[in-house]
């Protein structure tokens, strides 16, 4: 799987690639395209191709550039597995693992914080500028930056390298991915039950993981799983942006987050929510995958129609694929509906925890797997 692109110096040539380039498919697509890489990006990195465009953020490919080994090992994380392109450089990383190489692919999330300063007076602009990071925006970085750092480090995460700000933007150093999920699966659809149930079993693995570290992750989506590691396919959650620390026990989260497709009915009805909205989440994910529409989906569309359908909760999702379908080829089993249905549960608190969900998957392994399943059932992030 190509996974690598052409690098570019940071001149010119970068706007004409940001206005070219397709967004990435979104719920409600962000309307700028302007480029937003800061004219010196680091000492350390040398910024490539745009590569993705979310809703807040543009990502791009960027390599290590040579002689800056001191800030690349002080905003890399421990666990941190950037990509080589070649053997090559995967023999001299394994014997010097932080060596630095022009070979070692990273993609950087830049995030733009000019908007919110333009909101303000020139006085609280330059107080913003100089000193406290008060602005939504850099208020949203922060937190994701944290929240991804504690989640980091697991095959199934998007690894985080480290995070500095230059010119009025936030850049993130994350490992490079391919593409993302829902990208490769309009390039190649689902076309075998085993394929399917390993994709589900990494996405769940991925937010199980999370939640054990206390995190909810409030957007679950295929735009927010990438492809990627030794493979090019195994699925990582990345997107850190709307995530939450799970609050006290008997306290929920409040407000309303993520895609309107995928949002829990807890969360719409406002009843405040926790880490089980992300198990509804993903059980929207998979039904639109699987069956090619939303499980709510109202016959003229409106994002408020489709809101107050999931309210409501009827007419309940049909589970029939539709042969328009672009993600998936089959028909899933009985054991993967049953699957689907149990994640789309209404009442949150007969929801199975995502930890209970990866249990119920082991049912639907095959038995050359079932060792692999029992495993990480022992030991969820082993
Ligand atoms: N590490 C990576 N490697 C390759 N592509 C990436 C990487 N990170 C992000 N992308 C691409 O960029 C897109 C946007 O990234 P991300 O979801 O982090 O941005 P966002 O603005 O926070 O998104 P959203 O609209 O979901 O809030 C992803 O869907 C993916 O296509
Ligand atoms: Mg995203």
């Amino acid at each position: 799987m190509g996974c690598s692109g052409s690098m570019i110096g940071i001149d010119g040539s970068e706007r004409a690639c940001a206005s070219e380039m397709e967004p990435n498919s979104q719920w409600e697509p962000s309307e700028s395209s302007e480029n937003v890489v800061p004219k010196k990006l680091s000492v350390t990195y040398e910024c490539g191709e745009l590569i993705g465009k979310g809703a807040f953020a543009q990502v791009y490919a960027a390599k290590l550039l040579e002689n800056s080994p001191e800030e690349y090992v002080s905003t890399t994380s421990k666990q941190g597995t950037p990509r080589s392109s070649s053997s090559k450089d995967k023999r001299s990383s394994s014997k010097d693992k932080w060596k630095p190489t022009t070979e070692i692919e990273f993609a950087i999330k830049i995030i733009d914080l000019r908007e919110d300063l333009e909101d303000r007076t020139p006085r609280a602009r330059d107080a913003s500028l100089s000193s406290t990071k008060s602005s939504k925006k850099s208020d949203r970085a922060e937190k994701e930056i944290e929240l991804w750092k504690k989640v980091s480090g697991h095959p199934h995460v998007v690894t985080f390298n480290g995070a500095f700000e230059r010119d009025q933007t936030v850049c993130m150093v994350m490992e490079r991915c391919c593409e993302s999920l829902s990208q490769m699966l309009r390039c190649k659809p689902l076309r075998t039950q085993e394929r399917a149930v390993t994709i589900v079993s990494e996405m769940l693995t991925g937010i199980a993981h999370v939640h054990r570290l206390g995190v909810v992750h409030r957007d679950v989506k295929g735009d927010n799983y990438l492809v990627g590691g030794d493979t090019g396919e195994v699925v990582k959650l990345c997107d850190f942006g709307l995530s939450a620390m799970l609050p006290e026990k008997g306290t929920r989260l409040r407000g309303l987050h993520g895609s309107t497709p995928n949002m829990s009915p807890e969360m719409l009805l406002h009843k405040g929510h926790d880490d089980r909205t992300d198990v509804w989440s993903l059980g929207a994910t998979l039904y639109e995958t699987f069956y090619g529409v939303h499980p709510y989906e109202p016959d003229i569309f409106s994002t408020q129609a489709m809101k107050e359908l999931i309210r409501k909760g009827t007419p309940a999702p049909k589970f029939i694929v539709r042969s328009a379908c672009k993600t998936s080829k089959l028909k899933p089993s009985r054991g993967m509906e049953r699957f689907v249905k149990n994640l789309l549960t209404r009442e949150h608190l007969l929801r199975p925890s995502a930890k209970k969900a990866v249990k119920n998957l082991v049912h639907l392994t095959s038995p050359s797997k079932l060792h692999w399943a029992l495993r990480k059932q022992r030991d969820p992030d082993g």
